[in-house]
């Protein structure tokens, strides 16, 4: 079978790791999550204290990351990031960064190579519009504001984090407003992605109906 790439955008807290994951399973292909790559880098610019508008720092810092794929994961230099690039303070920090264009594109480059020529489900913000324009399929997938804040809101209790909701609430806006107005590859739907609202469904219902997407289209282009 030939490689194939799937692309799943869309705003914070409308699911997309969680079904990506899955998709990629069920496919047999590798998960990339992009969105862990700015975190690595914003957790690092934390880390280091580095100013987070000091644009040419940010650019060398993210040049000289060497990412990879594993099971589990992506792996940063070799080492697992997991909980520590979720806190709410790198959400934030990544969300800045990720305006960068010089960042932007250190980043696409290295999600580029790290897709290659095996069969991929990819998820960020501007998978199916810039990083792969002609993924096989492109999804953008949605959910109302009250949903997206009570999703984030379970994630990072479970973290054991004690965020509020009206503080949560903040932040979701914010970093929307970061997404889509940035001037480098603002968060938008591609014109041929398939548009999913997942506020009143499950994460079964919408792992089946990407996997249905794929058959049907993979097997019109057979
Ligand atoms: O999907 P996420 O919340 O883990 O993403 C972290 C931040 O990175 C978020 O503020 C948006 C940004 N991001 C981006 O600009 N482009 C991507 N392809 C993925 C994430």
């Amino acid at each position: 079978m030939l490689p194939i790439q799937v692309a799943i955008d869309g705003p914070a807290g409308a699911g997309k790791s969680t079904v990506a994951k899955l998709v990629a399973k069920q496919l047999g292909a590798k998960y990339i999550d992009t969105g862990a790559m700015y975190r690595a880098v914003g957790w690092l610019v934390l880390n280091e204290h580095i100013d987070p508008s000091d644009e040419e720092r940010i650019v060398h810092l993210a040049e000289s990351l060497r990412f990879s794929l594993t099971d589990s994961g992506i792996q940063v230099n070799g080492y697992h990031l997991t909980n520590e690039i979720r806190m709410e303070k790198v959400s934030a920090i990544a969300s800045a960064i990720a305006t960068l264009g010089g960042v932007r594109e250190v980043l696409v480059d290295k999600q580029r190579q790290l897709a290659g020529e095996q069969s991929v489900v990819m998820d960020g913000r501007d998978v199916g519009t810039h990083v792969l324009p002609n993924a096989n399929i492109k999804i953008f997938l949605t959910a109302s504001i009250d949903k997206r804040v009570e999703r984030r809101y379970h994630e990072l209790k479970k973290k054991g984090e004690s965020p509020s909701l009206e503080s949560l609430r903040k932040e979701v806006i914010r970093r929307d407003h970061n997404d889509k107005n940035r001037q480098f590859a603002p968060l938008c739907r591609a014109a041929d992605a398939i548009l999913l609202d997942t506020t009143e469904m499950t994460t079964k219902q919408v792992v089946n109906q990407i996997i249905q997407l794929c058959r049907t289209k993979l097997g019109g282009e057979e």
